[in-house]
């Protein structure tokens, strides 16, 4: 399929994860993908890209560092010529202690990567995306930007309030036709998943089937489940789709 042909995407925390599908998936639609992380393993996920025949470029970023964004914006149109497509999904889990337990610098931690850098990313995309005469803007919350899940308290905060943010700036930009959703995954395997899972002390396999046992579908996700949202929104084929949540999450927020 080719559903991006000629588009420039950028996805932040490509070089793993969620983020690494989405890239990989984007890049298969014919975009071509500038992957921001802080972790120099996007320069890996490039290189397979490459290697794949897409156009594929990485910029090692910071997220939360204004500068950096702003730079990393600009290098991806001095590359590739434009932006149609921003990927907000680098993310973090953070501690998982209770809220009264909590030191404010963690919950600060997380707030930066999770949510300010979803602002800053989105801030120095637009003028961008307006000079492609539009775009579409792909948030990734979770499930625990909708339900609360016990734990991992300023993680729930970051994720509800990128749901929001996702909504007024689809009312902000819908003139500029600039789309702006959210996607809600479940739980999926990916390396934040571990850690959260090795930071509460659990069993690896005890944490896998109690989790599995949360998605009425039948167990815990796969990156891909994800990606194959983001490209439809990313797509044409959601032309008249903004401020919307897509939950993909086998069944989890159902009840
Ligand atoms: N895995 C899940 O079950 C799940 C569920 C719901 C939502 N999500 C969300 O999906 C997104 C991707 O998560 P994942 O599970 O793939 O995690 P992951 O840890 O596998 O990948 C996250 C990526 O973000 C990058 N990153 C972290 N901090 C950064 C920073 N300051 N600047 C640039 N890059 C940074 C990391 O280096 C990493 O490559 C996150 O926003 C996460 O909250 C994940």
């Amino acid at each position: 399929m080719s559903r991006l042909t000629g588009q420039v995407a950028v996805v932040t925390g490509g070089g793993n994860g969620l983020g690494e599908a989405i890239a990989l998936r984007l890049a298969e639609e014919g975009a071509a993908v500038a992957v921001l992380d802080i972790d120099p393993r996007g320069q890996t996920v490039v290189e397979r890209l490459e290697a794949a025949g897409h156009r594929a470029l990485f910029v090692q970023t910071d997220v939360t560092d204004e500068a950096q964004v702003r730079g990393a914006m600009e290098a991806t149109v001095g590359r590739f010529g434009r932006l149609h497509v921003l990927v907000n999904n680098a993310g973090i889990e953070g501690a998982n202690q209770p809220t009264d337990q909590l030191p404010l610098s963690e919950w600060e931690r997380v707030m930066a990567v999770n949510t300010t850098a979803v602002f800053l990313c989105t801030k120095h995309a637009v003028p961008h995306l307006k000079r492609s005469g539009g775009g579409s803007v792909v948030n990734i919350s979770s499930i625990y930007g909708i339900v609360g899940g016990g734990d991992i308290p300023p993680y729930h905060a970051a994720k509800g309030a990128v749901r929001t943010m996702t909504k007024n700036d689809a009312l902000t930009y819908a003139a500029d036709r600039i789309r702006f959703n959210s996607v809600h995954p479940g739980f999926i395997f990916t390396s934040l998943v571990n850690r959260y899972v090795h930071d509460a002390g659990w069993d690896p396999k005890a944490a896998k089937t109690a989790l599995d046992a949360l998605h009425p579908l039948g167990g815990t996700g796969t990156p891909d489940d994800i990606a194959w949202g983001v490209v439809y929104l990313a797509s044409d084929q959601a032309r008249w789709v903004t401020g919307a949540e897509l939950v993909i999450d086998g069944g989890y927020t159902a009840r």
